[in-house]
């Protein structure tokens, strides 16, 4: 992988852009047909950080199309297997079911996200989208973005629209999305935060799939959004929906933190989450080495 930040040109963004749209699209209807029989398949960072059949297929099916549009590009997935490519300068940053708790239980909010990033998204901080979609196949919501070229949302067979984050300028009266990772100690820390956020806010949202909360803060159906110990596959695709659509995007990698939000309140969130977690004991990080 490259460490060069450098955005292609506007006809490799458009056909980045419409690519990301295309394979999105088509593991969306893969995975709506959802076996009868779904279980777990495996865990990955805990019991509850789950894989089913269909994250792996999809991912399968999301890899084969990229690599024969694109054979020199690398790809990084959130199931197993990952390559660096041959020099394009382009990785594909997928991940083939977020919200796959919701998945597991047939809850709708479940998305496919497939962003094409330069730089390096194996390095906190080292790599940005330039092209991305958003596809909930059981919402019926498509989000696509590329560097430039604004934010749009197609529902169902609807006209295409360009989205903005809600007008909001008041803290008190703002919808947030937060999520709480997989590992229980993560967890204890990340309800503890909430504890001083949410007497502050509208109320709390808990969504379930990070990719659909940053373009519901980019479509205004949330005003603002955090969490903390994201990986590149949650946030690639909804982190350039949200900045095209005009809201404010933080990721902060030394402390682990996410944050979304329309312009308006997007100080006075920074201000409440930073201060949230100054009174919270804090937990490692989870890419810290153990003792020994
Ligand atoms: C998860 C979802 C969830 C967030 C977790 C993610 P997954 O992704 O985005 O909302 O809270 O941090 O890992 O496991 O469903 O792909
Ligand atoms: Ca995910």
């Amino acid at each position: 992988m490259t460490s060069d930040l450098t955005t292609p040109g506007p006809d490799e963004l458009a056909a980045l852009e419409q690519l990301a749209v295309a394979v999105a699209t088509e593991a969306g209807q893969l995975v709506l047909d959802r076996p009868s029989d779904l279980g777990v398949a495996a865990t990955k960072s805990s019991d509850t950080d789950i894989v089913t059949v269909m994250d792996q297929r999809a991912q399968d099916l999301i890899r084969t199309r990229l690599g024969a549009a694109r054979p020199a590009d690398g790809f990084q997935g959130e199931e197993a297997g990952g390559s660096t490519g041959d020099g394009s300068g382009i990785t594909w940053v997928v991940d083939p079911i977020d919200g796959t708790v919701n998945y597991l239980y047939g809850i709708p909010a479940y998305a496919v996200s497939v962003a094409a990033v330069v730089g390096d998204p194996t390095v906190p901080g080292a790599w940005r989208p330039v092209a991305g979609a958003v596809v909930g196949p059981a919402l019926g919501e498509t989000y696509r973005a590329r560097v430039g070229g604004g934010a749009f949302r197609r529902r169902g067979d609807g006209p295409e629209t360009p989205i903005v984050p809600t007008g909001c300028t008041d803290l008190g009266h703002a919808l947030i999305g937060t999520g709480f990772g997989y590992e229980a100690a993560q967890r204890r820390w990340a309800a503890e935060v909430l504890l001083h956020v949410i007497p502050q806010v509208r109320d709390i949202r808990r969504i379930g799939s990070a990719a659909l909360d940053l373009c519901h803060v980019a479509d205004g159906a949330l005003d603002g959004y955090y969490e903390r110990g994201l990986n590149p596959w949650d946030l690639a695709a909804g982190w350039l929906v949200l900045t095209e659509a005009g809201g404010t995007f933080i990721d902060v990698p030394t402390g682990d933190l996410t944050w979304a939000a329309t312009a308006g309140i997007a100080a006075e969130l920074e201000r409440l989450v930073t201060g949230a977690i100054e009174r919270v004991p804090p937990v490692r990080p989870r890419s810290a080495p153990g003792p020994g």
